[in-house]
């Protein structure tokens, strides 16, 4: 029944909602889905290799799949197959593979926060959720949470007219109950048919990997912080729940690792990121000037820590992630070492990432490091592997600070 509503409601929110799904298109046409999903797609070898099995146990899986008609389209490049990511993780729970939720099974809201602009928020977020989902190992289930107005993340995301959602923001999901009489959008014409819950799922926007999704922002979603000042007056601290409640805690069964990308400001909608994070990564580019930010924010952090409804207590680790380094010539080393000096090397990554044109290319073309190969010719060869061994470093450190805290 709930499936069969659904249905309805996706026919009208796609089109009354047409020019939000037409921004995020606009904006994906530029990216052939077909050159990324080929760029992604792992030979037997390696699918066999990342998941820990033989070739001939590998193809008695395939050969099963293939007789039930599930595993179909796979792409022949001379005597070469290539599985896509969506057959890749067909097998794999066809296999029975034990994913993170089956082995580690804990959770984690992870904030990659700063006060300063440019450090690298997005790039991180949007990079390092992309390396976690792409490998196959434990097949972590993300999802990225835009919640910077300016909505760099969606162009990400590669909206399917045919499985096509509504697309509502973080916000809107947050401010729906204050904002019955307004137009901002049609939550409220859909929400007794279907529950909140099924309207944040819907709003979780498929990408390139069959295990992300992305929770888009659009500009509108400024109004977060002044609405938060007016109507919440004295308390409004108290709004700072509704990040946690009303969007996370709604689709935190269906995801391992949520991402959270804040805008570089320190108001409201950062408080409700805090409110809900238990890790917090700060991105830094060792400059002066971005350190000197950095700094400021640091000063401000515990107070509104102890401010927020939680007090801060969900938090169970934060690190400095250095971002935007520049190798060459030791050119940042001075700044480096001050910075380890100032927080303590316990309170930050041990790998960086370095500065490589592949970060700009990538998010100019709507991709991540991690989906471009060099063949594409977007990139030096160099630029591009030096990035995606970066980010995989910085992944693999990730999963460990993660699986050294309990998370939720
Ligand atoms: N490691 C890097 N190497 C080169 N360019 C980078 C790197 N990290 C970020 N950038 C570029 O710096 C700019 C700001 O990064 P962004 O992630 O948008 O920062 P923020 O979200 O903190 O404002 C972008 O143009 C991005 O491509
Ligand atoms: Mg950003």
């Amino acid at each position: 029944m709930i499936l069969n509503a659904l249905e309805k409601v996706k026919a009208a929110v796609t089109k009354t909602l047409r020019d939000r799904v037409q921004a995020v298109l606009d904006a994906s046409v530029k990216n052939d889905v077909n050159v990324v999903n080929e760029n992604l797609a792992l030979a037997k070898s390696e699918l066999a290799a990342a998941l820990g099995v033989s070739r001939p146990t590998l193809n008695a899986a395939m050969d099963e799949l293939t007789a039930s008609g599930e595993l179909e389209g796979i792409i022949q490049k001379g005597n070469r197959y290539l599985l896509d990511l969506e057959h890749c993780h067909l097998i794999a729970d066809h296999m029975k593979i034990k994913s993170w939720n089956d082995s580690v099974g804990s959770k984690h809201i992870i904030v990659d926060v700063n006060m300063k602009g440019g450090t690298g928020k997005s790039t991180v977020s949007v990079n390092m959720a992309a390396g976690l989902s792409y490998g196959m190992t434990e097949r972590k289930r993300c999802l990225l949470i835009d919640l910077d107005p300016q909505g760099s993340d969606r162009n990400f995301s590669q909206p399917d007219m045919e499985k096509s959602k509504d697309i509502l923001t973080a916000v809107d999901l947050m401010l729906a109950d204050y904002e019955k009489d307004e137009d901002y959008n049609d939550y409220h014409k859909y929400v007794e048919r279907v529950g909140h819950k099924a309207l944040v799922k819907m709003s979780c926007q498929p990408t390139q990997y069959p295990n992300m999704d992305i929770l888009a922002s659009f500009p509108l979603d400024d109004r977060f912080n002044q609405f938060v000042f007016e109507h919440f007056k004295d308390d409004y601290m108290s709004a700072m729940s509704l990040l946690k409640e009303r969007v996370i805690d709604q689709v935190i069964d269906d995801y391992d690792l949520i991402f959270i990308d804040c805008p570089p400001s320190m108001g409201p909608i950062v408080w409700s990121a805090l409110e809900a994070a238990t890790g917090i990564i700060v991105p830094v580019t060792p400059k002066n000037l971005d350190w000197m930010a950095t700094v400021t924010f640091f000063q401000q952090l515990p107070k509104r820590l102890a401010q927020l409804p939680s007090k801060g207590k969900n938090l169970q680790w934060f690190k400095i992630l250095l971002n935007n380094v520049d190798q060459e010539h030791s050119r940042d080393s001075v700044m480096v070492s001050e910075i380890q000096n100032a927080v303590g090397a316990e309170n930050m990554f041990l790998r960086v990432i370095d500065r490589s044109t592949a970060f700009e290319v990538a998010s100019q073309n709507f991709r991540t490091v991690i989906d471009i190969r060099p063949k594409d010719d977007l990139v030096n060869p160099k630029q591009l592997s030096n990035a995606k061994d970066c980010i995989n470093n910085v992944c693999r450190e990730l999963v460990s600070i993660l699986k050294s805290h309990p998370g939720v």
